[in-house]
């Protein structure tokens, strides 16, 4: 049965999903396909979207998970933690700008804003899924 404590690994698996398909469209791009450009970055939207609901659900009947580890896996981890917390704050308005831009067709500012929004949403959404592994897999006792 689907339950609440599952839903950390549903949301490892959206932040690898939007990880991915932002690195897909950036290479789209790069070989001029703006359709499936579009289309790529469209669908990492949605899946962050989903990812943000899920997140915030878990956190309300959960709360928060203590990390189990110790010594320097507390360092890294929390280095990781601090870094990906604030960068995913700040990319919500990066995405949405970008997002705007290019859906207006306005490309020599969505390009000068992308070059920001691409490689901080690709940190946020690829540490998401080590924070997951370190959090719940790699250190948890029991
Ligand atoms: C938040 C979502 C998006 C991100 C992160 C993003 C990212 C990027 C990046 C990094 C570039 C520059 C590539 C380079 O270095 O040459 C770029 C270019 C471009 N993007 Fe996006 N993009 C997004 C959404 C869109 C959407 C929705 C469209 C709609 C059609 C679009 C259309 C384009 C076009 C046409 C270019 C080429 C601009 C040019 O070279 O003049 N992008 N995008």
């Amino acid at each position: 049965m689907f339950s609440v404590e599952n839903l950390p690994v549903l949301n490892s698996i959206l932040n690898a999903t939007s990880a991915i398909l932002v690195l897909v469209g950036y290479r789209f791009i790069k070989i001029g396909r703006r359709e499936v450009h579009r289309a790529c970055m469209i669908g990492a939207c949605c899946v962050s979207s989903l990812f943000l609901i899920s997140y915030l659900t878990y956190h309300y009947y959960h709360g928060s998970e203590r990390f189990q580890g110790q010594g320097w896996s507390r360092i890294i981890y929390f280095a990781i933690l601090i870094s990906h917390t604030i960068l995913a704050a700040g990319v919500v308005p990066l995405v949405i700008t970008t997002m705007v831009r290019g859906l207006k067709g306005n490309y020599v500012e969505h390009k000068k804003i992308a070059k920001w929004t691409f490689p901080i949403w690709l940190y946020v959404s690829s540490t998401g899924v080590i924070i997951y592994f370190m959090l719940y897999q790699i250190f948890r006792i029991q």
